[in-house]
């Protein structure tokens, strides 16, 4: 693969128009679909995602515990097409989505799901399931991701985003001007009390362009 523009000291990549071919700002990573192929590895990347990032604000017990009843590949984002991932070199280094239907959160494994659609109207649209190799955090693919499905929401018509966080999540939700609702405490079947935090954004009103 070619590698794409260098990022200058300190720049963060900005999010492509569209998925692929490269980031600019970084040395070749792209973003694209994730595919039905791919669940086994992406797996692997959410579990070293949350082991990796999440140990500050979990404990290991609690971290065990979500990844068994809570964080999984959620397969309905793949077949919808709004499931991404960040590759570079061939390797899946970042995923996230978006959401037309009901389910705020939670992998196939999580109980609380509902495949109803949204209505861009009313509802808003759901931010889903970002995960970031530890090796590869705080190069801007969380909030690269992030910008790439909002964008992707207000093109079909969603007005607002809401997502449930980790409390690992939460600075890069709010950087990126998403509010705290509210906090959730879940009890997981095993007993285990697991924090998380709602939290949701209206999206800006695009600027018409033309006319006078
Ligand atoms: C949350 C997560 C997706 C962020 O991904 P990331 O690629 O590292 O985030 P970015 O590099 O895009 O961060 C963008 C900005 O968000 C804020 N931010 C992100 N992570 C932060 C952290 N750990 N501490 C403080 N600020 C943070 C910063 O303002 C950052 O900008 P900066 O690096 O220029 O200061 C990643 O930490 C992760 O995968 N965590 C474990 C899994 C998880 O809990 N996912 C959230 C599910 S809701």
């Amino acid at each position: 693969m070619t590698a794409g523009p260098v990022a200058p000291e300190g720049a963060r990549p900005r999010a492509p128009k569209t998925e692929g071919p490269v980031v600019p700002g970084t040395a070749g990573a792209l973003v694209r679909k994730a595919g039905p192929e791919e669940v086994a590895a992406l797996t692997d990347l959410l579990r070293a995602s949350v082991l990796g990032l999440g140990a500050v604000e979990y404990s290991p017990r609690q971290l065990a515990s979500a990844l068994t009843h809570i964080f999984g590949v959620d397969t309905r984002l793949i077949e919808d097409g709004t499931y991404f991932v960040v590759e570079e070199e061939g390797r899946a280094v970042a995923c996230g989505g978006w959401s037309r239907r009901r389910t705020l959160y939670g992998g196939d494994q999580f109980a609380g799901r509902s495949d109803d659609w949204l209505d861009p109207a009313a509802d808003p649209a759901r931010i889903r399931a970002f995960f970031v190799h530890p090796d590869r955090a705080r190069r801007g693919y969380g909030r690269l991701l992030l910008e790439f499905c909002e964008a992707a929401a207000r093109a079909e018509g969603f007005e607002s985003l809401e997502l449930m966080a980790t409390l690992s999540g939460v600075p890069l939700y709010e950087r990126c001007g998403y509010s705290r609702e509210e906090s959730v405490e879940i009890e997981l079947p095993d007993g285990v009390s697991f924090p998380l935090i709602r939290m949701s954004k209206t999206l800006k009103r695009t600027a018409p362009t033309g006319g006078s």
